[in-house]
């Protein structure tokens, strides 16, 4: 999908349709929809009246024009809410629906105006981006491997702007809303993705297919360089299973900052399948699994953003990659390993293993002295009893200034965070092992989320750090959840959210 942008009257617009909006408040329309309104000789004002249409958010309603004033051969108005709640997240949901209904009428070329750019008051480049962005998600299909499977026929998206003042800001928010948005549609791709296909080795591959067609630089660490580094933890997960381990490492390191600058490190959980290993999940607690590797898919859509973007912040993409299986090789509850910076770990539950290959990762990411660290992980069941199927990610940190960017950066993406404390008792649980440092879960129903954030803890050493359990949000299950923004399964959550905080840092 192409976004050209130009000063005009959709009016005049060829396309197969335009796309105008209406507030729910609206007796009579005006603005952009009021003048589509005049040449379709007052059809939208007669729905209106009639309540056909009520200008409820996401409702679409298609018309077909006579009289040859419109260019275009239809007019998709679609709704935006009350003005009174009208924000950046009701722009890029009525940009997704009214997207979906485009693509299944067969329109190979949309015109829109920017919704809310006008009469609903908001920052005109946000709105734009909230639009592209909307547009880009709404389209998206999990259906990878269907025989029916189609691509989109909408190849280009004309938005028009009337006041040539606002086409710079219209243009920018197509740069950041056209990048954020494919990016999550790549990570979305990637978690959706089969386990058969998606192995820790078809990871490096796109890693490194990503490297070579952008600026970004690659490395690889292999299982014989997990060993060097002596990663006890890591290893001990990966040792079950015939697949072959891989820490990808992708870097974005922009020109023209001073070298000495010192590098943001995002970390994504990236177990491509986690059966629990011994401590074995139930059939139905296996069932999406294959989104365990939801962190690393985010790190790698947020690296190919930044990248195409060229923020001016050096960031480090690591992820860690292997499957958590069941075979005579497989690590037990009652091991004990030793993390790369010595610490000793008993193991009581061979399905926490999300924890055991980020606390390598975390010493690891310690070389790169970062300014601070983020890691991703759909790490807790726990999260998700806590803060539901889709609603938002949990935010644990130790620096107060990034856990306030990152919720700065929620409110801007429309990606939700929430705040959960690091209470030393946590951490005192975790320490509480007859045989070893620490024990990598309690065996009891309790705190199971802030005791995993605990754990991590123990690995981030003196970097300013911040942890996202996305559990509740990497995966839509069908049929229960509220999903406007897709379809069910991945939801490339986090792209938008870790761009946003790193375009505020420069
Ligand atoms: N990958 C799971 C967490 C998960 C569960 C993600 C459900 C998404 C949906 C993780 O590896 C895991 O199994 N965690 C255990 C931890 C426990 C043993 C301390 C859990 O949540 O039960
Ligand atoms: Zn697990
Ligand atoms: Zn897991």
């Amino acid at each position: 999908m192409n976004f050209l942008v130009s000063q005009g009257n959709l009016i005049a617009a060829k396309a197969d349709a335009i796309i105008v909006n209406l507030f729910a408040e609206v007796r009579a329309p005006d603005g952009a929809t009021g003048a589509v309104d005049l040449a379709l000789n007052g059809q939208i004002q007669t729905l209106i009246t009639n309540s056909d249409i009520t200008g409820k958010l996401g409702e679409v309603t298609v018309l077909y024009p006579t009289g040859g004033q419109v260019a275009a051969k239809r007019v998709i108005v679609v709704g935006l809410g009350s003005a009174l709640t009208f924000d950046l997240a009701a722009v890029r949901t009525a940009a997704a629906k009214s997207v979906a209904k485009a693509r299944e009428l067969g329109c190979e070329t949309v015109a829109t105006i920017v919704h809310g750019a006008g009469i609903g008051n908001l920052d005109v480049q946000a709105a734009t981006e909230a639009l592209v962005e909307g547009m880009l998600l709404g389209e998206y299909k999990s259906d990878l491997y269907k025989a029916t499977r189609k691509s989109s026929p909408l190849t280009t998206v004309k938005i028009i702007e009337f006041d040539a003042n606002k086409i710079d800001a219209i243009d920018a928010g197509v740069r950041f809303g056209a990048a954020q948005g494919r990016a999550t549609n790549v990570t979305r791709d990637l978690v959706n993705q089969p386990p058969n296909i998606c192995t820790p080795t078809y990871l490096a591959e796109q890693a490194t297919a990503l490297a070579e067609n952008s600026n970004l630089s690659i490395e690889i660490l292999e299982a014989r360089d997990l060993m060097e580094a002596r990663m006890g933890a890591f290893l001990g997960v990966t040792q079950g299973s015939s697949e072959p381990p891989k820490l990808i490492i992708l870097r974005h390191t922009p020109e023209n900052i001073p070298a000495d600058t010192k590098p943001i490190v995002i970390v994504g959980k990236g177990i491509t399948f986690d059966t629990g290993g011994y401590t074995l999940k139930t059939g139905a607690g296996m069932l999406t699994m294959k989104s365990d590797m939801a962190g690393a898919g985010t790190v790698f859509g947020v690296m190919q953003a930044i990248s195409e973007l060229d923020l001016q912040v050096p960031v480090i993409g690591l992820l860690p990659t292997c499957e958590n299986m069941v075979s005579s090789h497989s690590y037990r509850p009652s091991d004990v390993l030793r993390a790369s910076n010595d610490k000793t770990i008993e193991i009581v539950s061979t399905d926490a293993e999300g924890r055991l290959i980020l606390a390598d990762t975390l010493v690891y990411a310690q070389r790169f002295a970062p300014r601070f660290m983020i890691d991703l992980a759909t790490l807790t069941g726990a999260a998700v009893v806590a803060l539901g199927q889709g609603q938002s990610a949990a935010l644990f940190g130790t620096n107060t200034q990034l856990i306030h960017n990152l919720q700065a950066a929620a409110e801007a993406s429309g990606e939700r965070v929430w705040h959960m404390p690091l209470y030393p008792e946590y951490s005192e649980y975790m320490r509480r092992s007859p045989v070893a440092d620490l024990r990598n879960s309690c065996n009891d129903r309790f705190a199971g989320l802030g005791t995993s954030a605990a754990f991590l803890k123990e690995f981030v050493g003196k970097v300013p750090w911040a942890h996202l359990d996305i559990a509740p949000v990497a995966w839509l299950p069908g049929g229960k959840a509220v999903k406007p923004l897709g379809p069910t399964g991945a939801t490339g959550y986090g792209v938008r959210l870790l761009v946003h905080y790193l375009r505020n840092l420069i």
